[in-house]
């Protein structure tokens, strides 16, 4: 879906879009919150953050939603990393053999889930996935695997890293960590925007130029690829007043950390769900939760997160 264009892409977003109703989402509200509850419960002082409470959540969430068991999370986190990895500006060949792996075993295994809620349909995103039709058109079984495997991709890694990132640039601004603490889930929805913004979990992006174009006094020629850096988008002063503070008040937020366009992310209403519940919650559980450790980044391509986030309370 990532790489498709129109007429494809419409037909295959739309197709999609209709499985991922806002009723299926909101549902989801009471688990993310039981789930953060139990996470922090068995958080221990000196733990890293990132796999004790950013990484289980969204991963969970998405078994749920798509309606495979919750045990098979830490394999369907090992076949999404090992995938991931092909967005990579320097992969090896290794790198690429274990990508294609991933994906045989991950389409394999899902196959076999596709056939079993063929016969026997419930309320999940593989049986609505199923069941979708516009126009006369209906999913292929490829294009309803891929579109299982992109959204376990695409819904995991990037909000692991809003989690992640968030948390360390809340914890560097203290005064804003109360503020939100106080506060509770009043500011959620402004919070969670300014933390999209503020560090940027996938900060860049590519498009194709599809026909010659001037703008901003820049020729772009047919064919050639642009990078677009979301992270500077989110930084840029003419858009947002004092863009290096954090200000989990920020009213207007136009962030472009979702996307813009026909790709717009198809999950930003579940990422906001999960955010919105899961952060205050950490918040009200751990109020003293410091750092032990400055944060370090990974070295990678396309998503810009933490390595680790190692807390102490
Ligand atoms: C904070 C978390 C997330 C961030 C920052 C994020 C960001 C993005 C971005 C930047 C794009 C590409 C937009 C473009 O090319 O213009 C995208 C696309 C997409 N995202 Fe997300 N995403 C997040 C969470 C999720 C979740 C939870 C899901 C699903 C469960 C999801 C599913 C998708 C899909 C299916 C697309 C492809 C849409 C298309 O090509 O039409 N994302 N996302």
């Amino acid at each position: 879906m990532l790489d498709l264009e129109p007429p494809a892409h419409t037909r295959l977003r739309g197709l999609v879009h209709k499985a991922f109703t806002a009723r299926h989402i909101e549902r989801l509200r009471e688990r993310i919150a039981q789930l953060s509850h139990q996470l922090i419960d068995q958080m221990q002082p000196g733990d890293d953050l990132l796999p004790a409470f950013a990484s289980p959540i969204p991963v969970i969430v998405i078994a749920d939603m798509l309606g495979v068991p919750t045990d098979m999370s830490q394999q369907l986190l090992d076949w999404s990393h090992a995938m991931v990895r092909m967005y990579e500006l320097a992969r090896t060949a290794e790198m690429e053999t274990a990508a294609v792996q991933a994906a045989v075993e991950f389409a394999d295994y899902l196959r076999g889930y596709v056939a079993q809620r063929r016969r026997q349909p419930k309320d999940d995103l593989i049986t609505h996935l199923i069941a979708v039709e516009e126009a006369g058109e209906k999913l292929t079984e490829d294009e309803l695997i891929s579109t299982c495997i992109l959204v376990l991709n695409a819904g995991h890694e990037a909000t692991v890293n809003v989690v992640g990132n968030g948390v360390a640039a809340l914890l560097q601004n203290r005064d804003e960590w109360e503020r939100w603490r106080q506060d509770g889930v009043g500011l959620a929805k402004t919070a969670v925007e300014e933390l999209l913004r503020y560090d940027t979990p996938l900060h860049q992006f590519n498009r194709w130029v599809l026909e010659d174009l001037e703008y901003g006094g820049q020729m772009f020629k047919q064919g050639t690829q642009v990078s677009l850096l979301l992270g500077a988008a989110n930084r840029d002063p003419a858009q947002f007043p004092n863009p290096d503070q954090l200000d989990l008040t920020r009213e207007k937020n136009p962030h472009l950390s979702f996307g813009a366009g026909i790709h717009f992310c198809l999950g930003a209403p579940l990422a906001r769900l999960e955010l919105q519940t899961s952060l205050p919650i950490l918040l009200q559980r751990l109020p003293n939760l410091e750092m032990t450790a400055a944060p370090r980044y990974r070295n990678t391509y396309h998503f810009h997160g933490l390595e680790s986030l190692l807390v102490s309370w």
